[in-house]
């Protein structure tokens, strides 16, 4: 088992090594491996290796098999050839065939799989095949954490709409901003350079208007030895009150840098059609989505994200946007970030509010967290899970 898990180890760092690419398939690592014939005891050797090709190219299986098949002296299969996979085979013919044909072709005998195909219309169905076709398969090998490698296909592919994940950086008493808006910055820098992986594995970022204007945020991934990444960055502002400043004062780094064709406005027929033909102008996209007051509905929002192909949004808040996500139970994943400090002020900006909280038994939770320690901040994350009766407060939100 111990060798089991050491191959399945590898075969996850090699679906991390294409972070973020892969969108929309998972990301998934494969190795083939040699064991001794005579030794059972020996450690086995890799073959050839292999992660799933960026923008719908050849799985994972598919790379490792070819790079086998490449490599003369050692391509072959003998009742001791292996194939590690983070995820079950596919077994429909898709854009590049089905990986269980190839597998079969192969003439590999044994197949190690981390977790299950997560689309319920397919999960097992690859492992079943390979089993007819005599092939031994072992599964649930390290599955936590191969299925924790796909927080945003799971999702996408059981909902067929966009993971919202939602990131905060809190102080102990859960406030994100001093009463002055100071915030810059709660967390340190382990956990600021965490964020910038997260920003990297989703397609979009959000934020509102208000953090817009109080920090200035470039929301781009700035990863040490990486290219700088820009996801689509999205800006809630239903009144325009950033675009005003177009005609004053310091423009928004979203609307001026060499990014600013990824910067999309989310906005309503209520802000104003000169700003929005302002903002076009500049090259920053707008979407004006139909609502009958100054915000956008956050389902409209998710159900055009999931027209748009938008799998997953990272949503930074700040307190605004993320407490009417709450209100709604719009929240699928939470990234809460916490800092050993403390304001102890009432008019500091708690994270989120608006709920009626009068039980224990309604609060909003979290599934299977993962705790992370971040240099002195701690990371929480997990899926989120609403009570049945999400019972709101409002006298919190009662101008919309
Ligand atoms: N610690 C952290 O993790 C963290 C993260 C982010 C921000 N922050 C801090 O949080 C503070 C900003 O929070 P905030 O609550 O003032 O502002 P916010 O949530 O960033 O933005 C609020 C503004 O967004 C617009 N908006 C909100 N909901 C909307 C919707 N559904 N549709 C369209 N537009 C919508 C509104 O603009 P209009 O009025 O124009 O409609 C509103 O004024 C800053 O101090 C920032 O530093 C902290």
């Amino acid at each position: 088992m111990a060798e089991h898990e050491q191959f399945m180890r590898r075969a996850v760092e090699l679906a991390r090594s294409v972070w973020g690419t892969t969108h929309p398939n998972p990301m998934v690592g494969a190795v083939i491996v040699e064991s001794s014939a005579t030794d059972s005891e020996a450690p086995g050797t890799i073959l050839a290796e292999g992660a799933t090709s960026p923008d719908g190219g050849p799985h994972a299986e598919r790379v490792a098999l070819n790079a086998w098949r490449e490599d003369e002296p050692h391509y072959g299969a003998t009742p001791h050839t292996t194939l590690y996979v983070t995820m079950e085979p596919c077994s429909t013919e898709g854009r590049t065939g089905a990986c269980t044909d190839a597998i079969i072709a192969s003439g590999i005998r044994r197949v190690v799989v981390g977790t299950l195909d997560p689309n319920p219309a397919h999960a097992g169905r690859g492992i079943d095949i390979l089993r007819e076709a005599g092939i031994e398969v072992m599964t649930g090998i390290l599955e936590a954490e191969c299925r924790g490698l796909n927080i945003i296909f799971n999702h996408w592919i059981t909902t067929h709409t966009p993971l919202f994940a939602a990131k905060t950086a809190t102080t102990l008493d859960g406030r994100i901003a001093c009463r002055t808006g100071d915030s810059r910055w709660i967390t340190g820098e382990v956990a600021r350079a965490d964020v910038m992986r997260w920003r990297r594995l989703f397609p979009a970022i959000a934020v509102g208007a208000g953090t817009v204007m109080q920090d200035n945020p470039r929301l781009t991934s700035r990863i040490e030895g990486e290219e700088e990444w820009c996801p689509i960055r999205f800006v809630f502002d239903g009144l325009l009150s950033t675009a005003s400043r177009l005609s004053t004062r310091g423009l928004p780094a979203l609307y001026t840098d060499e990014f600013k064709h990824r910067t999309i406005v989310v906005t309503t027929p209520h802000g104003g059609l000169g700003y929005v033909r302002q903002l076009r102008e500049r090259g920053v996209q707008v979407w004006v989505l139909p609502s009958p007051t100054q915000r956008v509905g956050w389902a409209e929002f998710r159900q055009k994200c999931a027209g748009e192909q938008i799998f997953g949004v990272y949503i930074e808040g700040g307190a605004q946007i993320l407490s009417q996500l709450l209100r709604e139970a719009q929240i699928d994943y939470l990234f809460s970030y916490q800092a050993p400090m403390l304001f102890g002020d009432d008019r500091a900006k708690p994270m989120m509010r608006g709920l009626r909280t009068e039980r224990l038994g309604q609060a909003v939770r979290l599934a299977e967290p993962l705790h992370t320690i971040l240099g002195d901040d701690v990371l929480t994350r997990g899926r989120v899970v609403y009570p049945n009766d999400l019972s709101l407060d409002e006298t919190v939100f009662s101008h919309g």
